[in-house]
């Protein structure tokens, strides 16, 4: 096993654990000049390390409630705590990956995820020491000096996950970060997923449309239910990792879960 480089100590911007607690979330848009409830009554807890998948209708609130952990978004009512601390604004303690990758495309994948790093106070030469390990964390070697156009879609997203992973967040949020793949490259970004959450072991909220990917990567899925968006359920999964998608038990979870969720549409 490598240790850790002490680069990578003193880029830390904070100590780990990462410990998320939501209070009695609710939050409410105005649309046309009503009130829209999106979010009513959202108590979650979420340990140390933990990963937890999030599931539900179209419209059930799932990017907003990432939006609010992320700290884009301070109006709402309840409370956001990170090891026990409000969460206030955005923070390098909380990183965040879309559907779609986001990258500048006139800057190459090297500058990309290097640009997460403008605010650190260190040599050059120490920040592309942190960005090519992060390149190689994602498997990108190769293609440091790429632009977007010319990656893959896996390829981008892996970049994406890179630049989010950069300043070690306690809690990575992911908003269907592999919704946009076919579905070969999504079954083997899971598994680097799996790979990458193992060894930074960090926090992780991921919002899925994808049942199995719920199952395979969350430690528990949380079930969420539309108008206004609540907490239907959660189902702790319950196996260690890394874990076989073919295992017996997530499939009979997986049909569990099926149920729930069509349940939710035809009611
Ligand atoms: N800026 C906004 N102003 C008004 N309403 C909004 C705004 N953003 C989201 N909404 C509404 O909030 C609700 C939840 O939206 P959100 O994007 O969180 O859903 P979601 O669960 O992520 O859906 P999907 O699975 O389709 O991504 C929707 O009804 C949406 O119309
Ligand atoms: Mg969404």
């Amino acid at each position: 096993m490598t240790a850790i480089a002490p680069d990578m100590v003193s880029l830390t911007p904070h100590t780990f654990p990462g410990a998320l607690e939501i209070r009695g979330l609710s939050k409410n848009y105005s649309l046309k000049g009503q009130r829209l409830a999106v979010l009513d009554g959202i108590d979650l807890k979420v340990a140390p390390g933990e990963f937890v998948s999030v599931v539900g209708p179209s419209g059930c609130g799932k990017s907003t409630l990432l939006r609010l952990i992320l700290g884009l978004d301070n109006d709402y009512q309840g409370q956001i705590l990170l090891d026990g601390q409000p969460v206030l604004g955005t923070s390098l303690d909380r990183g965040i990956v879309f559907q779609d990758h986001r990258l500048f495309p006139w800057m190459t994948v090297s500058q990309n995820i290097a640009l997460a790093l403008k605010n650190h106070r260190l040599s050059p030469q120490a920040k592309q020491q942190r960005v090519d390990e992060h390149i190689a964390k994602v498997n990108l070697q190769g293609f440091a000096d790429a632009y977007p156009h010319q990656l893959s879609g896996g390829m981008a997203q892996r970049a994406a996950i890179a630049r989010a992973l950069i300043n070690t967040p306690k809690v990575l949020l992911l908003d269907e970060p592999l919704g946009a793949l076919d579905a070969l490259t999504r079954v083997y970004l899971q598994q680097e997923l799996q790979r990458i959450w193992a060894q930074q072991r960090c926090t992780v909220i991921m919002v899925t449309h994808d049942i199995e990917e719920a199952l395979y990567l969350g430690d528990r899925v949380i079930v969420m239910q539309a108008h206004p968006g609540k907490i239907r359920r959660e189902i702790t999964v319950g196996l260690p990792h890394p874990r076989d998608p073919l295992s017996p038990h997530l499939h009979e979870l997986k049909v569990q879960l099926r149920s729930e969720l069509l349940g939710e549409h035809h009611a």
